[in-house]
């Protein structure tokens, strides 16, 4: 199995994982139990935009035995990766939010943005804080474009194509305006995991050193996914085999010695056994909760 967009061509500049991860979002937001949970009618945007066949092969699942066949069939290989999202997304949005109120912050910044529609979802509820959005130079060109035709007014939102392995993305940010004096909201939901250990430490110290006074990071991170692991968490080798293979793990039980080590203080840790509990009993088991990822609110 190879995780791609809904019709997304091999010649496609968009990361297969951020593509997938789009056109999984547009179709549990066509369902009646997990579109509700989404929320998110801002998906279909980018799954449509990947080839002209997107619009017409994702129509396919209107059909409520087609959807249910695609969910069951790929949760089963994915160990809960396809409506991961239905939670996921809520989660990560709520922290955001939570952390533009309580800070009173006037800038964001989305690393590895991918197909992600954050800022739409943010501009809906009437966030709109500067923000910059940064993914590799080709996602990030294919985001301006489909962002170009969403219905919201989102002029606060700045594209930056970086790649954060091989660039200094402090550089690029400064660069298109970023103010380093400002109280910043940093965002890194489904990225880390694919960084070098060195470009993860980068934006740490970026948060710590080039943000005001009480910025946060919010992010996601992974736990025994990469092949420095003897035991790797479930379906961990798909995505070395579409080359997006996992590098960056961060166990939960280590994440707080790493954040504090890095000069940061946690404010929110959540651990994928805790969400577990909380949402297989309120959603009784429909919803799969990855057993590898886990959430956290650091603050400078
Ligand atoms: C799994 S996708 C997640 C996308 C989005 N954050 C979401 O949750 O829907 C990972 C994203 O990180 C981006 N990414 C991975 N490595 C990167 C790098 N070295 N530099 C810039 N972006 C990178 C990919 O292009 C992709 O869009």
């Amino acid at each position: 199995m190879i995780l791609r967009g809904i019709g997304q061509s091999d010649d496609s500049p968009v990361t297969g994982t951020a593509a997938w991860l789009s056109s999984v979002c547009a179709i549990l937001d066509k369902d009646p139990f997990y579109g509700p949970l989404l929320n998110d009618p801002y998906a279909r945007h980018f799954a449509e935009a990947f080839s002209p066949e997107s619009p017409v092969l994702l129509a396919r699942y209107d059909d409520r035995a087609t959807r249910e066949a695609f969910i069951q069939t790929h949760e089963a290989v994915l160990c809960g990766s396809v409506t991961m999202p239905s939670y996921r997304k809520p989660l990560m949005e709520a922290l955001a939010r939570e952390s533009l109120l309580q800070t009173g912050a006037k800038q964001l910044v989305v690393m590895g943005a991918g197909c992600d529609t954050l800022c739409c979802r943010l501009a809906r509820a009437g966030f709109t804080p500067v923000t910059f959005e940064i993914d590799r130079p080709p996602v990030s060109e294919f985001r301006s474009r489909v962002l170009a035709q969403a219905p919201l007014d989102l002029s606060h939102v700045r594209e930056l194509g970086v790649d954060f392995d091989h660039q200094t993305f402090g550089e690029a940010l400064l660069g298109a305006g970023y103010d380093p004096a400002l109280t910043t909201i940093f965002f890194a939901e489904g990225l880390l995991g694919y960084l070098q250990p060195e470009a993860v430490d980068e934006i740490f110290k970026f948060v710590r050193l080039r943000a005001g006074a009480g910025s946060r990071f919010v992010f996601s991170f992974t736990e025994g996914r990469s092949k420095a692991h003897g035991v790797r968490a479930p379906n961990s080798e798909v995505l070395d085999r579409q080359g997006e293979p996992p590098v960056f793990d961060l166990p939960f039980a280590e994440a707080k010695a790493y954040i504090e080590a890095r000069g940061l203080k946690v404010r929110t840790l959540r651990s994928a056994k805790e969400l577990y509990r909380d949402y297989s009993s309120r959603y009784a088991g429909r919803i799969g909760v990855v057993p590898y990822m886990h959430f956290a609110v650091a603050e400078s």
